[in-house]
């Protein structure tokens, strides 16, 4: 879909956050720091934090998004709660403002749908956050195995429970990445997902198995939970003749390739970049906005990740036998937690 609102690439764009809790005071820190880019303020409900990460990042601060509007903006990044996603796109989208929105896209397909239906009458660029694309190892990944026949894909995506509990489990937190992983990698749809899920210790779901079919005949499957001490970030691709292996924290990616007959094979370090996944979405983002041309990851990718998502948690297998728009996934405000400002999420 081209996109019918430009901005000239000569002119400096101005680009708000709404919301600059813990992830969106990354958004402004990054924005902040973009060429061609005017971090023209913040917005806050939480005035103060509000003016915690305007007066650090020399910009205004505000407690509303229509103080925020009335700035005057060209694009905006949202990164308030997923509840809250699909009303402040559709107050940005209203004012021809772009709009960058955090995964998930929004609580339910429905509300989804109507961001992407929104942007299209508008003709303002609509990308979701799905960041793990841009991180420099799942790019060396998506890189080694384009053209390739993949046949299966594994990802471990496990941790402690967060510092601050929200009301969503490990599905919509975390699998929901992977998920997308999973699209963008096979260029397909997941069309069968069987899960199996159990709340060990939390009130949501804290362990996920889920495993998958794409359209295209891929086998995937995540392993996600909040109840492994450390950190792990894996992917595993099969394909007819590579098997890459990469660990997103570390960012080192391997592949063995040259099969023989006796068992033997070869194997290599590969290249990866050093680029911050967030500053890289961010300059994603902002081209497409110059451009006039689709994002990388579009309004349709955060809703068709979301849609597995919610049918992972309803237990549904067949994807095809599903309704369009998918019961609500509650995804309520949560208790603050004590955050240090500016922590990588
Ligand atoms: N891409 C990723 O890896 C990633 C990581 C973490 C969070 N997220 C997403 O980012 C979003 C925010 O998550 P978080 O962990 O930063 O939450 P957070 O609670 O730390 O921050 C949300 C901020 O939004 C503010 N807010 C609430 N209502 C508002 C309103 N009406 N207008 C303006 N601001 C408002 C809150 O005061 C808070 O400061 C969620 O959608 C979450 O899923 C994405």
């Amino acid at each position: 879909m081209l996109q019918t609102v430009k901005t000239n690439a000569s002119t400096v764009l101005r680009v708000g956050v709404v919301g600059v809790g813990v992830m969106g005071s990354n958004h402004a820190r990054v924005l902040a720091e973009l060429p061609g880019v005017v971090l023209a303020g913040v917005a806050d409900m939480n005035r103060k934090q509000a003016h915690h990460v305007g007066s650090t990042l020399g910009c205004p601060a505000v407690g509303s998004i229509e103080e925020l509007l009335d700035r005057g903006v060209d694009a905006v990044s949202i990164a308030a709660p997923t509840h809250l996603h699909r009303d402040i796109a559709l107050a940005c989208i209203a004012r021809g403002v772009h709009v960058l929105v955090e995964k998930p896209i929004a609580s339910t397909v429905a509300e989804g749908d109507d961001i992407i239906a929104a942007a299209r009458r508008a003709g303002v660029t609509l990308m979701i956050g799905h960041v793990e694309r841009f991180n420099p190892a799942v790019q060396a990944i998506a890189e080694a195995i384009r053209g390739e026949d993949i046949l299966s894909i594994a990802i471990t995506r496990v941790g402690p429970f967060p510092p601050r509990m929200s009301n969503v489990g490990v599905v919509i937190d975390l699998a929901v990445h992977d998920i997308d992983l999973i699209c963008w990698f096979t260029g397909s749809k997941i069309v069968e997902v069987q899960p199996q899920l159990s709340n060990a210790v939390a009130e949501r779901e804290d362990i996920a198995l889920l495993q998958f079919r794409t359209a295209s005949g891929v086998l995937a499957h995540i392993n996600t939970n909040w109840l492994t001490p450390f950190k792990a970030r894996t992917v595993h691709v099969a394909t007819k003749r590579k098997y890459v292996i990469g660990d997103l924290l570390t960012r080192q990616v391997t592949e063995c390739y040259g099969f023989q007959p006796d068992g033997s094979y070869s194997m290599r370090h590969l290249s990866v970049g050093h680029a911050e996944p967030l500053r890289a979405e961010l300059m994603a983002f902002i081209k497409s906005v110059r451009e006039g041309a689709p994002p990388p990851v579009t309004g349709e990718d955060g809703v068709a990740s979301l849609a597995v998502a919610i049918q992972c948690l309803d237990g549904r297998t067949d994807t095809e036998l599903a309704p369009k728009s998918l019961p609500v996934v509650e995804v309520a405000p949560a208790p603050r937690r004590t955050r240090a400002a500016f922590v990588h999420s």
